[in-house]
């Protein structure tokens, strides 16, 4: 596929934007094992269950481009597609993932674009999950370019919801029947329910095992 580039663009080819996207990815994973690892040496748990990355077809990015009213060019993408590079991050428990949320924000190399919290907000379809936009520097031979990644943080729970939906949504090209959509809904509040317990669950467990420790 062939992407047109304005002459003064800083990124000149669809190689180079695979090439930064993709090594934004490794630059984010690197950093989300790097903070599993030290979790795990810390404090003897992992917050996080498990990532998923990808990156966007060039027929995904050319039609979100077309949705929204753009000619298909590299400075278009770069500049309205947010999520040409994306990691899903899995978390057992809902405070994993504000807290690795404020993690990451706070790395001084990355530049927070935007926050969605689709947790404290979910979407009437039921989403929730939190979405930032964040750029990560990536260092090329002779420049150094900001680049854009979605970072969606989710619970397994909330994992196993979305994808359903989206397979349901897809099964009937967005015209889902009103009876499944409730359905949907009401599934959305059993997994934030589900949620809400396990994290409970969990902190008398951690408390117990506090108390055991002190009685030591
Ligand atoms: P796009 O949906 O990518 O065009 O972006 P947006 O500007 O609407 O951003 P938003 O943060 O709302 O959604 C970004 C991504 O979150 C989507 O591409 C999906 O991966 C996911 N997402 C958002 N809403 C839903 C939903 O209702 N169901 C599911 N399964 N996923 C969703
Ligand atoms: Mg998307």
């Amino acid at each position: 596929m062939e992407f047109k580039a304005s002459a003064n663009s800083q990124v000149d080819s669809w190689k180079e934007v695979q090439l930064l996207y993709s090594s934004a990815l490794k630059e984010i994973n690197t950093k989300l094992e790097i903070l599993n690892d030290e979790f795990q040496h810390v404090h003897s748990y992992n917050p996080i269950e498990h990532i998923k990355s990808r990156i966007k077809t060039p027929e995904s990015i050319v039609k979100k481009l077309k949705k929204n009213g753009y000619e298909s060019t590299i400075d278009n993408m770069i500049q309205h597609v947010n999520d040409i590079a994306g990691i899903r991050i899995i978390c057992s428990f809902t405070s994993d993932i504000f807290e690795i949320a404020k993690i990451i924000a706070n790395q001084n190399d990355i530049k927070l674009i935007s926050v969605k919290d689709y947790i404290n907000n979910p979407k009437p379809s039921g989403y929730k999950s939190f979405h930032m936009i964040v750029t990560v520097p990536i260092f090329l031979s002779n420049k150094s370019v900001d680049t854009k990644v979605e970072i969606q943080i989710r619970t397994v729970a909330m994992d196993f919801w979305a994808s359903l939906e989206h397979k349901i949504n897809y099964k009937y090209e967005g015209n889902v029947p009103e009876e499944i959509r409730k359905e949907l809904v009401d599934c959305a509040h059993m997994v934030a329910d589900l949620d809400d317990k396990m994290l409970s669950l969990n902190e008398q467990v951690m408390n117990y095992s506090l108390k055991q420790d002190e009685s030591k």
